[in-house]
C-alpha cells in the first residue's frame, strides 16, 4: 500500500492530507498501551505531519475485556490475537503486552505475516533477539525496540544510528528506576525494606520487586545495549549479577563520608576484545554525572572512540514516557513503509565475541567487615589482601559494634579471583564476625589507572 503521493517534483506529500491511514495493531492496552493510544490521539495531526500519515490504532489485544480503561483511550478491543495478526489492513503490531509467551508466538507470527513490529519487551529482546531478527529479515520487515532500554529515554537508535561511527568502549549506566529509588531513599538512612515499601507504595515497584532488586531487569537492558554496542550477541543469561537486597544504609553512609554515592549500576566494556557484562551495586564519585541521578530516573553514558563520553537522562518507565519510545518507533516505521525500505533497523551483531571471566576482570572494591576488636587482628585482614596480591587504597576503622570492630577497605583496581581469594581467607579467621556486601568503585581516578 502506497502512503504517500509524490508531487510533481518527485517530493512527498503526506496522505494524512488524503485522509489515508497506517493502521496499527496493540498488543496490550495496560501502563504502557493505554499511553500509546493516548498520544496517538492526543498529537494526532501532528504526528501525521511527522509521519507523513494518519496513525489509527485499530484494535488492541487485551486478556479482560470487561477492565475498567482509562477514558483517554478509546480503542476496539478483542481478546483474540489473530483479529489482529490476520487483518490484512494492520500494517503494525505494537506489542505491550509484556512477558514471553504468548508475546513471542505472537510477534513472531505478525512476523510471518510481513508486519513490522514495535516493541517494549526486553524480556523478549534480552532472550530471543537472535531469532526474532532472523525471523523479521526472513520476512523483510523491521522490528523497533526503543523502549525495552530506559522507557523515554532515547539511547537504541543513538548507539544503532547516530554513534554507529565509533568503536564503542563501554556503556554504563542506572537502567532500573525502582532500585535507584530504593537507593536513593536509603541514603536518606532508612532500612532497604522500609524503601522497599515505600516504592510499592508509590507505584514504584512490583508487588514482587524480586526482578528489579536482584538486577535481572538492569541485566535484561545491558545485554540489549551490549548487544548493539559490541556488534556481538549477549542474552541475559550472560551478564553476572548483583542485586541490592544486602546493603544497608551504612553502607551507603560510609561511601557518602569517603565522597561516593551508591548506585546500581549495569556495566559493559569490550576489553581486548572480550566482552564483559555486570550489574553490580557500586560506589561512584560525588562528581561524576551518574551520581546526581536520583530517584527513579534513569541515565545512560557511552564511551566511544570518536565522541568521548555521552550521556542519556531522563524518565526511564512509566506510561506517557514510554509511550514516547513506541511512538517514535511506530513514526519511524511509517516512514520505511512509505519510502519502500524494508529490513532497514536489522540486527547488528555481526561478530562472535568471547565473554570476559569475571574473575579475571579488575576493578576497584568497597568492602565493610565486622571484626573482633583485639590488638593484631588489622594487620592480619591487612595480610589476607596482601598475600591475594589486593593492595589497599584506604582502610578505614569506623564505629565500635556490639561485637568488635567496623572496618571499610577501598581496593586498587585488581582482579575479581583475587578480591574473593582475600575475602575467602577472611571469612576463615575467628576474629571475622561479618563480611558484608562488595561493592565496585567505578569513575575514579583509582578504577581509571588500573585500567591502562
Ligand atoms: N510500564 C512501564 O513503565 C514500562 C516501561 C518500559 C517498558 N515496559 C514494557 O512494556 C510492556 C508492557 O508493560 P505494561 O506496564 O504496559 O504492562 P501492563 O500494564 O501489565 O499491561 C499489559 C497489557 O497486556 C494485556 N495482556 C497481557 N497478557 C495478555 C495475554 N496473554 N493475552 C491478551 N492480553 C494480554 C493486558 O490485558 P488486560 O488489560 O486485560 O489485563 C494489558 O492490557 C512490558 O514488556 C514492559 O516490560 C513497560
Amino acid at each position: 500500500m502506497c502512503l504517500y503521493c509524490k508531487d510533481k517534483d518527485g517530493g512527498l506529500v503526506g496522505d494524512y492530507k488524503n485522509g489515508k491511514y497506517l493502521k496499527i495493531g496493540l498488543l496490550g492496552l495496560g501502563t504502557v498501551g493505554s499511553g500509546v493510544a493516548q498520544l496517538l490521539a492526543a498529537n494526532e495531526d501532528h504526528i501525521a505531519q511527522r509521519a507523513g500519515v494518519n496513525i489509527k490504532v485499530k484494535q488492541a489485544l487485551v486478556r479482560d475485556i470487561n477492565r475498567v480503561r482509562p477514558m483517554d483511550c478509546v480503542v476496539p478491543l478483542t481478546t483474540r490475537a489473530e483479529d489482529i495478526l490476520d487483518d490484512p489492513e494492520t500494517q503494525v503490531i505494537v506489542e505491550v503486552m509484556g512477558g514471553q509467551e504468548p508475546a513471542f508466538t505472537y510477534i513472531m507470527e505478525a512476523l510471518k505475516r510481513g508486519k513490522h513490529v514495535v516493541t517494549a519487551n526486553k524480556d523478549l529482546l534480552a532472550n530471543y533477539g537472535k531469532e526474532l531478527f532472523a525471523a523479521a529479515k526472513e520476512a523483510g520487515v523491521d522490528i523497533y525496540f526503543e523502549a525495552s532500554v530506559g522507557g523515554g529515554i532515547p539511547i537504541i537508535r543513538p548507539l544503532k544510528d547516530s554513534l554507529a561511527g565509533n568503536r564503542i568502549e563501554k556503556v554504563y549506566g542506572i537502567v532500573n528506576g525502582t532500585t535507584n529509588y530504593i537507593l536513593s531513599q536509603m541514603d536518606q538512612g532508612i532500612t532497604y525494606e522500609a524503601a522497599l515499601q515505600q516504592a510499592k507504595e508509590n507505584g514504584f515497584a512490583e508487588a514482587d520487586p524480586s526482578a528489579d532488586v536482584l538486577g535481572l531487569d538492569a541485566a535484561r537492558k545491558i545485554a540489549i545495549l551490549a548487544s548493539i554496542a559490541f556488534g556481538a550477541r549477549v542474552r541475559a543469561a550472560d551478564v553476572t549479577c548483583v542485586g541490592i537486597k544486602d546493603l544497608e544504609p551504612l553502607d551507603l553512609a560510609y561511601a557518602r563520608e569517603l565522597g561516593y554515592k551508591v548506585k546500581l549500576l549495569a556495566l559493559a566494556q569490550e576489553i581486548d576484545g572480550a566482552v564483559d557484562v555486570r550489574v553490580r551495586p557500586a560506589l561512584l564519585p560525588h562528581h561524576h554525572p551518574l551520581a546526581a541521578v536520583d530517584g527513579v530516573l534513569n541515565a545512560i553514558m557511552v564511551q566511544g572512540d570518536a565522541v568521548g563520553e555521552v550521556m542519556f537522562s531522563g524518565q526511564g518507565a512509566g506510561r506517557m514516557p514510554t509511550a514516547s519510545a513506541v511512538v517514535g518507533d511506530i513514526i519511524e516505521v511509517a516512514h520505511n513503509i512509505s519510502s519502500g525500505v524494508k529490513g532497514r533497523n536489522g540486527c547488528t551483531c555481526f561478530a562472535a565475541k568471547p565473554f570476559c571471566p569475571p574473575h579475571k576482570v579488575r576493578s576497584s572494591y568497597f568492602v565493610r567487615l565486622e571484626v573482633q576488636d583485639k590488638p593484631g587482628v588489622m594487620a592480619k585482614v591487612a595480610k589476607a589482601f596482601g598475600d591475594a596480591g589486593v593492595s589497599l587504597w584506604s582502610v578505614i576503622q569506623k564505629r565500635q559494634t556490639e561485637r568488635g570492630a567496623e572496618i571499610v577497605i577501598i581496593t586498587h583496581p585488581t582482579q575479581g579471583q583475587n578480591f574473593d581469594q582475600a575475602l575467602s581467607a577472611l571469612q576463615s579467621f575467628p576474629e571475622t564476625f561479618a563480611i558484608h556486601q562488595p561493592m565496585i568503585v567505578e569513575g575514579d581516578e583509582a578504577y581509571v589507572a588500573g585500567h591502562h
